[in-house]
């Protein structure tokens, strides 16, 4: 229940009782408290309203009232009746006005009546307050709760994804030594089926234990100095392969203005790209895929600044009201989703990875040409001193 209790500073011993009387017929809590002091202590442990003379703020008072109403929470104000003497009027209100609460100012003789009934509206106000204090509390235990919940099923989502990776690498061990031990071909084109099929049960295990990781906030990255360009050839060499089967070109353009040395997480960077260049190989059918890096703006001479990477395909592309959508959890363009394979994973892991290391992914794409996507990425400040053994 709030206290909604009237503190009202009156040192008469007769003026105290008469107060009472008038208060316990209005229905209102009264407590009269005999000093600042103790119109402070009070106030701190929680009212609807105070009533004080002017005389209240002399010597230490203002300070003393002025802190206490500080000190409220942001939902808390105190309303505060002031009973100021006729003549002092105006010049009362400009002192009290820099109090942090709402001020009533009554003059002095005051008639109980009204008193009371100023103060009902004043109470009444207090308990929207409580209201909004009580709402708010409801509101950070549910957000405490949902919270938790996200951090239960990210952690269980780690630990399941975690557990799956064990078993399976025994299952790919295995088939990878029978298909070297088996001899009958039409076997080992079965063997071969479900070792890729094992595969791609990897790479999605792979991508929920690391989505599951960035939502509950422990993935970790890395800041070392490495060789750009050794990164941009190994993920295009991963690729390069399969990109060769389809006829495609593989070209990497990598700007004058790039540093060769970067500093960052080399794994996270090549996870993304490996996600891109993957896509655009897999989504194309004729013609090239590119990888473009060059310096956001020019990078000043010991490489501090940001590079941009777009790895440009000439694809099936994706319709531009989908673009957007695609960098989603488990999302996938109508004409590519089960022809391709893949769980729609790639894209919502690169961004959430990008977005981690400070930068920003987009893309732009014209259904049946091509797409282009782009990140940036801070190379950080590579001192001559610091550069890693190749
Ligand atoms: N280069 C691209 N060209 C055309 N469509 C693309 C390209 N890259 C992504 N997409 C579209 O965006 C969808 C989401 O991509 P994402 O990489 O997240 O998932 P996926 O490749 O389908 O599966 P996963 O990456 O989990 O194996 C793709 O299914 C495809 O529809
Ligand atoms: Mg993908």
């Amino acid at each position: 229940m709030p206290d909604d209790r009237v503190l009202f500073l009156l040192e008469n011993r007769r003026e105290a009782e008469f107060a009472s009387e008038v208060f316990e017929e209005a229905s209102i809590p009264l407590t009269i408290v005999p000093d600042v002091a103790t119109l402070c202590e009070e106030m701190e442990n929680g009212c609807g309203a105070a009533v004080v003379t002017e005389e209240a703020f002399r010597a230490d008072g203002y300070d003393c009232i002025r802190e206490t109403l500080r000190r409220q929470p942001a939902w808390s104000q105190i309303p505060l009746v002031v009973l100021v003497a006729k003549a002092a009027r105006t010049a009362g209100a400009s002192t009290f006005s820099h109090l942090p609460t709402e001020i009533t100012l009554l003059e002095a003789p005051v008639r109980m009546q009204s008193l009371v009934s100023v103060l009902s509206l004043a109470v009444n106000g207090r308990r929207r307050q409580y209201l909004v204090r009580d709402a708010m509390q409801e509101l950070a235990v549910a957000r405490q709760q949902a919270e938790a919940a996200t951090r239960a099923k990210a952690d269980f989502l780690a630990d399941m994804s975690h557990d799956l990776r064990t078993p399976l690498a025994g299952i790919m061990g295995m088939i990878d030594l029978a298909i070297e031990t088996q001899t009958e071909e039409k076997s080992r084109s079965y063997l071969q089926m479900a070792r890729r099929s094992a595969d791609s049960l990897l790479r999605l295990i792979n991508d929920i234990l690391d989505f599951s990781r960035l939502e509950a906030g422990k993935m970790t990255f890395e800041r070392k100095l490495f060789f750009l360009r050794v990164l941009l050839e190994d993920s295009l060499s991963l690729l390069s392969s399969q990109a060769a089967s389809k006829g495609l070109d593989l070209i990497l353009d990598v700007d004058a203005s790039v540093p060769s040395v970067i500093l960052g997480d080399e794994g996270r960077l090549r996870q993304v790209l490996v996600n891109l260049l993957g896509n655009a190989v897999k989504f194309t059918h004729h013609g090239h895929v590119r990888l473009d890096v060059r310096a956001e703006g020019s990078l000043p001479d010991d490489g501090c600044g940001r590079l941009v990477f777009a790895v440009e395909d000439t694809g099936i592309g994706i319709a531009q009201e989908k673009l957007q959508e695609m960098f989603g959890r488990f999302t996938q363009a109508e004409s590519s989703a089960g022809k391709y394979g893949g769980a729609g994973l790639g894209l919502a892991v690169s961004k959430e990875i990008i977005e981690r290391m400070g930068g920003r992914i987009w893309a732009t794409s014209e259904a049946g040409k091509g797409s282009t996507f782009f990140f940036t990425v801070d190379a950080g400040c590579a001192g001559e001193a610091d550069l890693p053994q190749e």
